[in-house]
This record gives C-alpha cells, structure tokens and sequence, in this order.
C-alpha cells in the first residue's frame, strides 16, 4: 500500500463478531449432535483457516443467505489424514482448542504446529496440562502433537497459573462433555469468554461462573447445535478508536457496545479522547487540542487489554508529555514501536517493570516497558507490517504522518481485520493499494 499521510480519518464502519470468540464458536459446534448457526462471522483470513480444519474433519461448513452467517453441520465428523491437517501447520493458534472436542467425538486427536502472532514465546504447557488433567495421553512428535483418551475424559479440578484465555476455553470446550464436575480456578473472564459460555450454554452445557474466577462446569452426555450472533470484536473497534485519535479524525464504529470497552473508554478519556455511546456504536472522535500523557499497564479482563495497547501508543505518540505502558501479558509485544522510531516518534523500551507494580516479565530481560515521549510529528516510511496488531498500529501511523508511507506485507492485517480496505475507503484515507 502507499499512503499518503495526513488526512484525518471520519465517517461511519460496521462491526462484525470478535475474530477471538468467533474461531472458538466455530469448534464449539464440534460438540454439537446438531448443526449449529453463527451470525455476525467476519471475513478475515483466521476465520477461513478455522473453517478449513472443520472440513477436513468432516463438519459440513455453508455460508447462510444473508451476509455473516455461518451453517456448521458436524453430523459426520471423522478423523482427518495428515496431509489435510499438515497444510494448516502454523497458520493459527486455534487448532490446539479442537483437542478436547475431538477427544469427545473421535476418542484421538493430532495437532499441527501452531501458528499465531510472534509477540513471546507463547507455549502450550497450560493446554497440554489441563488435557492431561482430564485424562487425555498426550504425545509429542516432530510434525505436531497425537493425543488420545483411552479412559475418556473425566472432570478435574484445574487450577490455572495465570488467567490464560486459550486455556479457560479448553477447559471449557473439553469440560462440557467429560464425566462429572469439572473445577477451574484461576479463569480468565474475558467478554468473549463469557459469549462462548453463553453459546455453550445454549448447546445444553450447565456451567456457573462465581467469583474470583473459578468456573465449574458439570459434564453432560450430549450437546446440540446452537444458534448465536456473536460478540461485536472490541479489540478491533478500539483499533478505529486509536485511529481517529492519532488523524486527528472521527469515527463512528457502529456495533461497538460500552459494557464491553469500560476500561478501553476509561483511558480514552484521559488521553483526551472523545466519544459518545449510542444505541448502535460508539462516536469516537479527536475534540481538538493537545493530547495528555497516560500512564497504564496492560492485563487480563477486566484489566487494559494487551491488544489495545499497539494502537494506542502510536497516538500516545501525539500525546504532550511522557507516556508509559508497562505490557504484563506478553513478553516481546514492543517489536513494532522500531517502526514508529524510524517514523519520528520519541520511544524507549526498557526491561524494568515501569510504570506499575512487578510482573511475570521483571528481571528477565524482555523488553517490555515503552516510554513514550510527545508530542512528535511523524513522517512517512517503507514499513513491513510485522504481525496483526502491530501491523494496524503502522497502518494508523502511516495515515496520521506527514509525507508518503509505503506499507508491504499487509495481508497480515485481513487475519484480524474484515474489509480494512474498504473501511479505510470509506474513511476518506488517501492510499494506493498495489497488486
Ligand atoms: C488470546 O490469545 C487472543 N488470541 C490474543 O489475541 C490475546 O492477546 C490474548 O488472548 C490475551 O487476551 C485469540 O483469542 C486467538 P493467553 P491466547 O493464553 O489465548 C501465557 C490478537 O491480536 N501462556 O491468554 O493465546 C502466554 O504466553 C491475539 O487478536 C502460557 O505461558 O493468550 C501469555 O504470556 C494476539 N502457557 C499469557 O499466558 C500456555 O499454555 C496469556 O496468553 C498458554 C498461555
């Protein structure tokens, strides 16, 4: 893409569901004795790559009739051949949830290797445990992981080490259909969370969540489909958010809710971020004027989301005065702020837990502090979009600087974001896009 930086972006996009409750709705209908429908699908490349693994194991996967809606019919469901399931290898980090759903339906299942953004190292020793909790017999090989269950799966008690989002939902997706009570302590409680409990609970799942993040799940012996529109995806309309603010623009991001971005809005305001909240979306606009320095750490619901933070530093860059964002939940998700530098932004990364109380990532040398110093004017560069939210974050800071921008790489961002193109269309951005 070439951009020509600039141009305030304004005008009016539309939502679809989370890309982060979507893709696990979707193996969800795994479980299902019945098809199941899901209303609000983005058409991002995560989705077709959740899509292609179902098929090959034979859940028959139709578009409905009007646009977003998603028909899975998991009536057939069969072991898939390697070959099929190799050719997904590193594309996503979706495939390790279809373990416990395949453990249920086919009593064995084999995992390629994972794909997913480089932000840290991002093991799967969490999932691998709570599957061993439930009785899973997990093996390691060179092409990805085997697993079988030749006792079935039986309730545990699952204590977490930290609130991982992927490991609640396995703990969900495998608890559901296991013999007796299942325990979870130390559950992460994202909205999306809660959306696939909801749709689980639709499926006839009995799952009550109590205070202090233990969830308990009673197992059944059988689910059916379901029918559910999905969560609006907030960390995308936080990204628009970051937008209008860093173009000095205004955008009206229509099926965003405000339960959901509470704290998202919280820090909107005291950067000097405007909205207002409607029935149908959310105004976000830049109400002239300087922007004032925060200081926020990243976390876990109902915590500063850590997908929120690439977009906003770029116009934290704007901001007058000294920012800093301290990142607890993943150890290298710094990588894209070389970029901003280049572009003219004044921003450090430190290995020091800056700005807040002690994390995970203190003394172990991850870079995961940024101080942000502004305001600074940014000019265009040649930019490599380096992975989804990063990639965004070029993409907004291309659009707020001065000068021309050439951006390669960015099918990345169609992971996570339907249509961005057409939506930078509509917002009046000033862009080439080459073949
Ligand atoms: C989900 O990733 C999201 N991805 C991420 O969004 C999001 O940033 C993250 O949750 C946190 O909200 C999807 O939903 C597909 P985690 P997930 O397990 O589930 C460590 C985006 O841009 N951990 O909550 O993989 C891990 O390394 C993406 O949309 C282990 O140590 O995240 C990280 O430090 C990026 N062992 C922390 O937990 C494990 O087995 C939180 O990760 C699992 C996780």
């Amino acid at each position: 893409m070439t951009i020509n930086g600039g141009r305030p972006l304004s005008g009016r996009i539309e939502l679809k569901g989370a890309k982060n409750l979507v893709t696990k709705a979707m193996v969800a209908a795994l479980l299902g004795e019945t098809p199941s429908v899901l209303r609000d699908v983005p058409a991002i490349s995560d989705v077709g790559v959740v899509r292609g693994l179902l098929e090959v194991h034979g859940v028959k996967v139709s578009d409905g009739d009007a646009e977003g809606v998603l028909h899975l019919d998991p009536s057939n469901v069969e072991s898939a051949n390697f070959v099929d399931i190799d050719a997904h290898a590193g594309s996503s980090r979706i495939p390790i949830l279809f373990c416990g759903p395949l453990l249920h339906r086919l009593g064995e299942a084999f995992i390629p290797d994972l794909g997913g953004c480089r932000i840290g190292d991002r093991p799967i020793d969490y999932h691998l445990e709570v599957l061993r909790n439930f009785g899973a017999v997990v093996e390691k090989l060179p092409s990805g992981i085997r697993m079988s269950a030749p006792n079935g799966l039986h309730g545990a008690k699952v204590a977490l080490p930290y609130p991982s989002v992927g490991a609640t939902e396995q703990v969900l997706l495998t608890a559901v259909r296991a013999d007796g009570i299942t325990e979870l302590r130390g559950a992460a409680i994202e909205p999306e969370i809660m959306d696939l409990i909801n749709i689980l609970q639709k499926m006839g799942a009995i799952i009550s969540v109590d205070t202090d993040r233990v969830i308990r799940i009673e197992g059944v012996d059988a689910l059916s489909g379901y029918d559910h529109r999905a969560l609006f995806d907030r960390n995308e309309a936080a990204s628009w958010a970051a937008a209008a603010l860093a173009t000095n623009g205004d955008i009206f991001v229509g099926g965003a809710r405000q339960p959901e971005m509470l704290t998202f809005l919280n820090v909107y305001r005291k950067v000097g971020g405007g909205f207002e909240i409607h029935d149908d979306g959310i105004r976000f606009f830049h109400p002239g004027g300087e922007l004032n320095p925060v200081i926020i750490e990243t976390d876990v619901h109902p915590g500063f989301m850590t997908d929120w933070q690439q977009p906003l530093v770029v116009a934290l860059t704007k901001a007058t005065g000294v920012s800093i964002v301290h990142e607890t939940v993943y150890e290298q998700r710094f990588g894209f702020v070389d970029t901003l530098v280049e572009m003219g932004a004044t921003i450090q990364v430190h290995k020091e837990c800056l700005g807040g109380q002690a994390c995970r990532f203190g003394q172990r040398n991850f870079k995961h502090s940024a101080v942000i110093s502004g305001p600074s004017r940014l000019h265009g560069a040649d930019i490599v979009v380096p992975d989804l939210r990063g990639g965004f974050s070029h993409l907004i800071a291309a659009l707020s600087a001065e000068g021309v921008s050439h951006v390669s790489n960015v099918g990345i961002i169609s992971r996570g974001y339907e249509n961005f193109i057409n939506k930078l269309e509509q917002l009046g951005a000033d862009f080439v896009l080459e073949a």
